[in-house]
């Protein structure tokens, strides 16, 4: 399998990095996850938007993007991968010597990025998740999209070993989003979901739901979800690069409506499928 490191495609067994790498020592990184439909970079732009965000607010000097799509195709085509692909691409501080908490500002940064074809998920498109609810550990700057992101694995592996697909956050009495994705609840035809703030990632493809909802006038609002009246909402889903837009039918031990996905969230699904339809 060839990933491409620091200006170099490489097979991933011969990647070096040096154990004094600050992505390594401190999880001091940014990441991005975008993927393709109809052989395409979906929404690149805002994408890069956010990892260029992501980088100035940790102080990361890395601005060499202008042959970054390219690359992205060409690590896909060494790879011989035909189909529709994800792209995990993360930047690091760059290694400096010995272990210190501050660092120098010359340090170089170190880029990698690797491609693998999407794995099928209609099962869950089609018939919804279940999730459970988990407290908000995490800190303070959950809008910027950094590789420390250890509050996210430890809930999202306790969902994987109770067989659920997703942990979903809440602070205070407020639900903030799941561990990699944002999460949307419904009420009398009314869309909410928790307001761009430091608390939640700007997910690009909660972005989309919302300018989806904005041109075929359906209503959303970007207000908090309190967990004491999640049983007054009539559906629930959540959204993300791979898991698209997935109807949640359970949320810890209460099943919504019978298991059924929503009307609401089948017409926003079907919306977004169009869309990433029209994507060449
Ligand atoms: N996760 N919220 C969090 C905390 C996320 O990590 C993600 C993405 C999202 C959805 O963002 P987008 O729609 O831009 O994919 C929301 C990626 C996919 C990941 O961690 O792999």
């Amino acid at each position: 399998m060839f990933v491409y490191y620091n200006g170099q495609f490489l097979l991933k067994e011969e990647v070096k990095i040096s154990p004094f790498d600050r992505g390594f020592l401190f999880g001091e990184g940014v990441y991005e996850a975008l993927r393709t439909y109809n052989n395409k970079i979906f929404c690149f732009n805002e994408h890069l938007k956010r990892l260029k965000f992501s980088l100035q607010q940790l102080n990361i000097p890395f601005n060499n993007f202008s042959n970054l799509e390219n690359i992205i195709y060409k690590t896909a085509e060494l790879n011989n991968i035909k189909k529709a692909f994800s792209v995990y691409l993360q930047i690091t501080r760059g290694s400096n010597f010995p272990r210190t908490h501050h660092y120098e500002e010359t340090i170089d940064p170190n880029i990698f990025l690797y491609v693998n074809p999407i794995k099928d998920h209609t099962k869950e498109l089609n018939d919804g998740v279940s999730v459970i609810l988990e407290k908000d550990i995490r800190w303070l700057r959950c809008n910027i999209k950094s590789t420390s992101l250890l509050p996210a694995t430890i809930a999202n592996q306790k969902a994987f070993l109770n067989n659920k697909y997703e942990a979903i956050f809440f602070r205070d009495n407020f639900i903030t989003e799941g561990s990699h994705t944002n999460f949307f609840a419904v009420k009398n035809g009314k869309i909410f979901t928790a307001p761009l703030a430091n608390y939640i990632l700007e997910g690009v493809t909660r972005s989309i739901v919302i300018n989806i909802c904005k041109k075929n006038k359906i209503d959303l609002r970007e207000e908090y979800i309190r967990v004491k009246e999640l049983k007054k909402f009539d559906e629930f889903f959540i959204t993300g690069t791979t898991t698209e837009i997935t109807p949640v039918v359970q949320i810890d031990d209460w099943i919504i409506d019978k298991g059924v996905p929503g009307k609401i969230t089948r017409q926003i699904q079907e919306l977004f499928t169009e869309l990433t339809n029209q994507s060449i």
